[in-house]
């Protein structure tokens, strides 16, 4: 997610900072700034909503000198994307500004605390907390920056990458991190630092990454110290680059596709990430929470989206339907829009949507607020319009997302459904409780079962060589793998280009049985679930009329292995989430073909990031 940059050294800052912002935007942002202290010790901010050429439109007729500096691009997660909300911050004595990617967990209370403490605040983020508790850790303990930084970093709960630098300090620029990445870059004069190496390849190659917890003092023409949480000086550990920019700007992976399947483990865990209670006794989903009446009064959920959001909702139905007793239909927003919808203020509609964008879901939205529905949203782009339209909602946080081929929000989006319908369903009391903490616990194990699951691409990517020249594909699941199945045919034909069809396993012997033979694979999920007898029986089926068959089958499984051509295994999970695990295998498969086949794989023909038109 989104950026930091750093410079302290002989040259001037700015240059150096705008373009290392630059080389992070392959991100995703929405705003950018940049903090420096010049000659005469002025510490400047300059920041604005949108893109880096805009803030550099702003800084202009600016000072923009001073040979220290931070900078950053932002992903708003707490507070819209404008110009107050951009970081960098200042202390509330502007003499100390920060920058942080990630997210803070306590810092209402934090907040709270220090608004007693007499401290005003100027913008919506969580980051303003930690640079004022920093003022404030100073201010009660005479201490230095490092030492108040250390002292913060204990009290914050969350994830952050951190840049601090101080008025009265302009050789000094302290960084911090928690799951959110930070590189240092050692030259011979200069430092800088920044959330990944693009920015700082072109200036040097030796590198520093920082590991959790740790603190990095970095003053000017002195040696980098690094300390860990416990004050103690940790071993500096100096990388030689051996990438090239383009390389790292995808982080080392060929396609933003594949690093976005890769980085699904880690975007789940953000997901989950103070919501559902290590217990797996409560989940916290504040949108549903606060307007608890209109969730305990609802008689029907329509869930309205395009494409693989569409898919996720197709889960979603039966999520909350299993959980809350309610009945749901889920709506192309594209049909329902034009449509005459009969809806009474008892209904929800739920709108899903990665980019927040799409015209078609938008309307749909709105016509049914027009008649009365509660609005609900799942989004990933935070403060665009769908969630603005919305009456409350539930962001998935997945980071941005760049492949245009939608992966790491599906998997998002179906984890906040079953969070959405467990929440919901514990306040009906239409879900046990061990019902409820069974499936919770399970959905905090989905990052690593999925991590265990990308152990399989080697195998997937000797599998895809086999399949890469059919010229149809037929993708079969059932229940809660049947819009797995869907979404495994849409990722397929959107990057490679052949023709795929998902279908509901046992609907094929009405009509695509006919298509079936020894040219024509089928991937069949068949995991462990309820109907697998039915699904095995739907294999046999293709079998014996000369079918080639994938199966995607739970750890263990003897028999749909044995009858189908190729198996892949994946871990065993509560039946409901099983679609955030076979779904990945299919994403690699998918991957792969349209590699081999030489497709545009992040930029397929034809399609767009968010569709804004209709
Ligand atoms: C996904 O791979 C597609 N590119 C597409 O179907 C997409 O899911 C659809 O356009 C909806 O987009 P949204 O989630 O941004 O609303
Ligand atoms: N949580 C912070 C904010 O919303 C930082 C977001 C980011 O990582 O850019 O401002």
């Amino acid at each position: 997610m989104c950026g930091i940059v750093g410079y302290i050294g002989s040259r001037n800052a700015y240059p150096i900072l705008i373009q290392g912002l630059h080389r992070l935007e392959y991100r995703g942002y929405d705003s950018a700034g940049v903090a420096l202290i010049n000659q005469s010790g002025d510490l400047n901010v300059y920041k604005s909503k949108g893109k880096v050429a805009a803030l550099e439109h702003y800084a202009e007729e600016k000072d923009t000198t001073g040979t220290i500096g931070i900078a950053h691009t932002r992903w708003a997660t707490h507070g819209e994307p404008s110009d107050i909300n951009a970081h960098p911050h200042y202390s509330q004595s502007d003499n100390i500004a920060i920058v942080h990617n990630g997210t803070i967990e306590n810092y209402a209370v934090i907040k709270q605390a220090l608004i007693g403490h007499g401290y005003t605040f100027r913008s919506d983020t969580d980051t303003e907390v930690i640079v004022q508790l920093i003022e404030y850790i100073i201010a009660q303990n005479a201490c230095s920056l490092y030492e108040a930084v250390l002292q913060a970093t204990k009290e914050i709960v969350g994830a952050y990458a951190i840049a601090v630098i101080a008025k009265d300090n302009p050789d000094q620029i302290i960084a911090a991190r928690r799951s959110s990445p930070l590189v240092i870059g050692i030259g011979n004069d200069f430092y800088c630092l920044a959330s990944d190496a693009t920015p700082i390849v072109e200036y040097t190659k030796k590198v520093v990454y920082l590991e959790d917890g740790e603190i990095a003092i970095i003053n000017r023409n002195e040696p980098l110290k690094i300390m860990t949480e416990q004050n103690v000086e940790s071993k500096i550990n100096i990388c030689k680059l051996r990438m090239s920019i383009s390389e790292l700007e995808k982080g080392g992976y060929p396609h933003f596709m594949l690093k976005e399947i890769f980085e699904q483990p880690k975007t789940l865990l953000d997901c989950l990430s103070g919501r559902v209670s290590i217990d797996g006794k409560n989940i916290s989903i504040s949108g549903i929470i606060d307007n608890k009446d209109k969730f305990l009064r609802a008689e029907r959920v329509i869930i309205v989206a395009c494409g693989t959001s569409w898919h996720a909702g197709l889960i979603g139905k039966h999520l909350i339907e299993d959980f809350c007793r309610i009945p749901v239909t889920v709506e192309y927003a594209s049909e329902f829009r034009y449509s005459n919808p009969v809806i009474t203020d008892r209904d929800i509609l739920i709108a899903i949507s990665q980019s927040g964008e799409t015209a078609d879901t938008l309307a749909a939205l709105e016509l049914a607020k027009s008649r009365g529905a509660f609005v609900f949203g799942i989004c990933n782009v935070i403060g665009s319009s769908i969630p603005r339209a919305t009456d409350s909602g539930c962001y998935i946080h997945v980071g941005p997302e760049i492949g245009v081929a939608s992966t790491k929000a599906f998997t998002g989006q179906v984890t906040v459904l079953a969070m959405v319908a467990l929440t919901v369903g514990q306040l009906r009391e239409t879900v046990s409780n061990q019902t409820f903490e069974q499936v919770a616990t399970d959905l905090r194990r989905i990052p690593s079962l999925i991590e265990e699951v990308l152990k399989l691409n080697d195998r997937i990517h000797d599998l895809s060589k086999i399949f890469t020249y059919a010229h149809n594909f037929l993708y079969l699941g059932r229940g809660y793998n049947y819009p797995a199945a869907m979404e495994g045919a849409l990722k397929l034909k959107e990057i490679s280009y052949i023709h795929a069809e998902g279908y509901p396993a046992a609907e094929m012997k009405h009509g695509p049985i006919a298509l079936i033979d020894n040219e024509m694979p089928t991937v069949v999920i068949a995991t462990a679930d309820s109907i697998y007898d039915k699904t095995v029986s739907n294999i046999q089926q293709i079998k014996a009329r000369g079918g080639r068959v994938i199966a995607i089958v739970t750890a263990g499984d003897q028999v749909a292995s044995s009858i189908a051509d190729y198996a892949i295994e994946i871990p065993e999970i509560s039946e409901c989430l099983s679609p955030l695990l076979t779904s990945v295998p299919l994403q690699l498969l998918a991957y792969y073909i349209a590699v081999n086949k030489g497709r545009d794989v992040d930029q397929p023909r034809n399609l767009a990031k968010s569709v804004t038109v209709e």
